[in-house]
């Protein structure tokens, strides 16, 4: 496995390693690495020649400062974890090196950006397709990997990929649970191990919801009772809950009106507190 820091060294990598046609995957990430990354990782590597990893917390997608200041951070634990799994590169430059001149491009993809994340943090989805347009510009992989949990983040990824004719493959990925359904998370780091216990409440529900729906609940009764379980748990509080179209990302009147449906969720928990998403699907 090779560290480069530098998008020069990153291309004369790469293509030397495309000789002879092989195939090029790329696993973007902000690093702090966990068995979910490690999935996508490892099914980056089965499926392509090149597994290249960037290790690389964007500022441009954090619309709250203090929360890109405590964004974990762990590039040696990073390495040790990518080179145990096979990964060939590691693309972990500064923010200098991505942004020499401030990215001043405006993304906008509705309507799968305008609502839940890309409603109640502006400027996030922006600030992803600006990293990842890059990342895609600098690898020119085959295929990329993104895990599910960010559910609203592939749609949108796979809407710039077609607007600009990225020819990127993109592969969504399952979420990754601890044992307690806990989905896993750079942010689960931030938090104690009584709030990790209290935070498994939220893929509890969500599970429990689909027995809800069989027995007859309808759309708004279910998002409804699946806010009421979380908020009614102390240290848990609901940001929304919204179910809705998977293609589209618009909310659904009723368990018919879609072929795919799934629902969203993000949760506020414990004292500092700690911002995680989930998701399930229904159908
Ligand atoms: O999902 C993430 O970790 C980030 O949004 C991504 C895709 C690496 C872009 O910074």
């Amino acid at each position: 496995m090779i560290t480069v820091e530098t998008v020069g060294k990153l291309q004369a990598v790469l293509s030397e390693a495309r000789q002879g046609g092989r195939t090029v995957g790329l696993v973007p990430t902000m690093g702090a690495l966990h068995a979910g990354h490690a999935s996508l990782v490892t099914r980056c590597v089965a499926e392509n020649d090149i597994c290249v990893v960037s290790v690389f917390v964007n500022p441009t997608q954090f619309n709250d400062k203090n929360d890109l200041a405590s964004y974990p951070r762990d590039l040696e634990a990073d390495c040790t974890l990518l080179r145990s799994i096979g990964a060939h590169v590691v693309f972990a430059p500064t923010v200098e090196e991505v942004y020499p001149e401030p990215d001043t491009r405006q993304f906008s993809y509705p309507p799968v950006d305008t609502v839940m994340e890309g409603a109640r943090r502006p400027g996030h989805f922006n600030g992803v397709c600006q990293v990842v347009s890059k990342l895609f510009q600098y690898v020119q992989p085959e295929r990329a990997y993104f895990g599910e949990k960010d559910f609203q983040q592939i749609a949108v990824v796979r809407a710039m990929t077609r607007d600009l004719r990225l020819g990127v493959d993109i592969v969504a990925c399952p979420i990754v649970r601890e044992e307690s359904g806990l989905a896993l998370s750079s942010r689960n780091q931030l938090l104690t191990a009584s709030e990790r216990a209290t935070a498994a409440t939220i893929s509890r529900t969500l599970s429990e919801s689909i027995g809800w729906k069989k027995s007859g609940a309808k759309v708004a009764e279910v998002e409804a009772r699946v806010v009421e379980t979380i908020d009614t748990t102390a240290g848990l509080r609901t940001e929304y809950y919204q179910i809705v179209d998977s293609d589209t990302l618009q909310p659904v009147a009723d368990w018919e009106s879609a072929k795919g449906i799934v629902g969203c969720i993000t949760v506020y928990c414990g004292s500092r507190p700690v911002r995680l998403i989930d998701n399930i699907r229904y159908k």
